[in-house]
């Protein structure tokens, strides 16, 4: 993913750091530049992105499967994988940055919580197959993970997805990415999901953001 892509103009500060901590997910050939540059994003004692989860995922609790095993898709700090393993799902949470998986763990720590974290190039992480009932990614869009993402879940299983669309071009105060490559499509994030029961569909635009958000079921299971 593009490092222009992920908004990281806005709220970069400095302060305090987080240490990098060898841990052992650590992928060995993480290409660097992508880490680096989240990992410097995330070197504050602040969390980025906060600790509560994104409304969208809270609000949507009562369409995700009861329990079971989850992923977060670049989790950063771990807002929503601790959150759902507050929810009592078993949460393995996949980033490259080392730096924002140990904010993610200290969080989980601090909640009393457990979270699995792995540091990876989703560029090239393969996800497993059929071994996730929920799959959660927030914020970030590269869509030749989307197959592989899919192949992972459980028939049956949810996914929820959320992120900023080309609307959010025209309102200058977001956030968001600024090249389209990273934003989706209108239409795009069903398209993206054709075959997989759609159980809920939001497109937000206001004057902070454009993002559409989806909950979808995979076809089969119980
Ligand atoms: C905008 S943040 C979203 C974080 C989190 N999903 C949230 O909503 O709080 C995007 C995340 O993608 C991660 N990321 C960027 N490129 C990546 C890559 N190639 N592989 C894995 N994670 C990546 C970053 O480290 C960062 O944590």
């Amino acid at each position: 993913m593009g490092l222009a892509a992920l908004g990281l103009a806005a709220g970069c500060s400095g302060g305090p750091g987080v240490a990098a901590r060898p841990h052992p997910d650590r992928a060995r050939d993480v290409p660097s530049e992508a880490r680096d540059v989240w990992d410097e994003r995330y070197a504050t004692a602040e969390y980025v992105y906060g600790k509560e989860p994104a409304e969208y995922l809270r609000s949507r609790r009562h369409l995700l499967p009861a329990g079971g095993e989850a992923l977060d898709v670049a989790a950063g700090e771990g807002r929503n994988a601790v959150w759902l393993a507050e929810q009592g799902y078993t949460v393995n949470a996949v980033d490259i940055s080392p730096v924002g998986l140990a904010k993610a763990r200290a969080l989980a720590e601090g909640r009393g919580v457990a979270i699995s974290t792995i540091e990876a190039d989703l560029a090239a992480w393969d996800p497993g197959e059929a071994r996730y009932d929920l799959v959660v990614v927030f914020y970030y869009l590269q869509r030749d993970l989307v197959p592989r993402l899919q192949a992972a879940l459980r028939p049956g299983g949810v996914i929820v997805f959320e992120t900023y669309t080309t609307d959010n071009l025209a309102i200058p105060a977001s956030y968001g990415p600024r090249n389209p490559d990273y934003l989706l499509r209108p239409g795009e994030l069903r398209a993206l999901f054709e075959g997989f029961q759609v159980l809920d569909h939001l497109e937000t635009r206001d004057e902070r953001k454009a993002v559409d958000s989806l909950v979808a079921r995979k076809p089969g299971g119980p």
